[in-house]
């Protein structure tokens, strides 16, 4: 079981800490959306902050944000820019899946655990989460739905969705995806990607989106900002634009149409500029396997995989867990195991990771013995 939203105690006995505690970490490794705004993007919203624009995208930002996106797909993507990730994600689905349609994904995919059901409700269709093999979705997971196409009594399968990094801060590799594509379109699936994390996900593999992307496949995909430096904001792209043709009205009719639509495009020219996504991810991975060192060389420390992207997944003593949320504070992931999930973000420092190492020490040093 996952808890996002509450601190439940897991141990009765706690770990009482007697020594002095080391400072807490100034950052956050709750989540990388505990992250503020990269310095680059804030000045970018001052510089579009001058002057009257038309709004709902008719204006010179949203223009320069689109083809900035194109020119890292090098094709002619249809780019739609959304409020926030869920939303992109619902508008993203809605546009290409009908009511009597299914979208095959995930038991862990954040639009079936985090959306609050928002792509069920919008798009009517029924969501069909398969068992997650390390967060990823299988080729072979699709067959048993697959032979339902063409029999009226079954909802249709109509669109594969995949997270990448996965919510198990697992990374489908290029290929990996390719095969689902393959396995998808084989049966006329359309293949979409919810890319909250696309940039620590490239880096990871070492690869561009063009190849993870456009090469593999993919149909339409959320292009994540806000987990890599943004205030708010993510762009629906979709790599056959002829899918999007209904897109338009789906944005608008899900709420997701921003007004003053340039300052979400200005954050995305800030941080395709130079790469800037790319060394913020690198950074953030970077400082995920270091975390991972550290607080993995406590005794008592289990982490579970090595990190492969910003998120370090950590067994501890239950009694432990409590006293160092209270300390900084970060989320369990699966309470019956002890698990609890550690993310880092751009503005991650070595610093805090090694504070934070030191306070997971003090803390399990004060674990009473079983
Ligand atoms: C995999 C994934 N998709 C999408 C989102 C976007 O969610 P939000 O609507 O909070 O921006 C998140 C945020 O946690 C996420 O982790």
């Amino acid at each position: 079981m996952r808890a996002h939203d509450r601190i439940i105690p897991l141990h009765p006995r706690r770990a009482h800490v007697t020594g002095a505690l080391p400072p807490p970490p100034e950052g956050s490794f709750a989540s990388d959306n505990a992250a503020g705004v990269a310095p680059q993007v804030m000045a970018a919203l001052a510089e579009a902050n001058h002057g009257p624009a038309l709004a709902y995208g008719d204006d010179p930002w949203t223009a320069a944000a689109t083809a900035a996106l194109r020119a890292q797909l090098d094709a002619p993507a249809e780019v739609l820019l959304c409020w926030g990730g869920t939303g992109a994600n619902v508008v993203g689905l809605a546009t290409v899946v009908q009511p009597w349609q299914s979208v095959i994904c995930v038991d862990s995919a954040h639009i079936v655990v985090d959306e609050c059901g928002a792509p069920a409700r919008f798009t009517g269709a029924s969501i069909t989460a398969v068992p997650n093999v390390d967060g990823k979705l299988r080729p072979e997971a699709l067959d048993p739905y697959l032979h339902w196409l063409g029999t009226e009594h079954h909802p249709q399968p109509g669109v594969v969705s995949i997270s990448q990094v996965t919510e198990m801060g697992t990374v489908y590799t290029v290929p990996e995806i390719g095969a689902l594509c393959d396995a998808a379109h084989g049966h006329g699936l359309v293949v979409h990607l919810d890319g909250a994390r696309i940039a620590n996900a490239l880096v990871a593999c070492g690869t561009d989106l063009a190849t993870m992307v456009r090469d593999t496949g993919v149909d339409v995909m959320t292009f994540g900002l806000t987990k890599n430096g943004a205030m708010y904001g993510e762009a629906v792209v979709y790599l056959r634009p002829e899918l999007a043709a209904s897109a338009r009205y789906v944005r608008k009719q899900a709420g997701q149409l921003p007004s003053k639509a340039r300052f979400v495009a200005a954050q995305i020219t800030a941080l395709l500029a130079d790469d800037l996504w790319l060394d913020h991810a690198r950074h953030a991975n970077r400082l995920a396997g270091l975390l991972a060192d550290r607080a993995g060389a406590v005794e008592g420390v289990d982490i579970a995989r090595a990190p492969e992207a910003n998120a370090v997944f950590a067994h501890l003593p239950a009694a432990a867990i409590a006293p160092l949320q209270e300390w900084s504070f970060f989320w369990p992931w699966d309470l019956e195991r002890s698990q609890v999930r550690w993310m880092t973000s751009f503005a991650s420092t070595e610093a805090d990771v090694e504070r934070f190492a030191a306070g997971v020490s003090a803390h399990l040093d004060a674990v009473p013995p079983a």
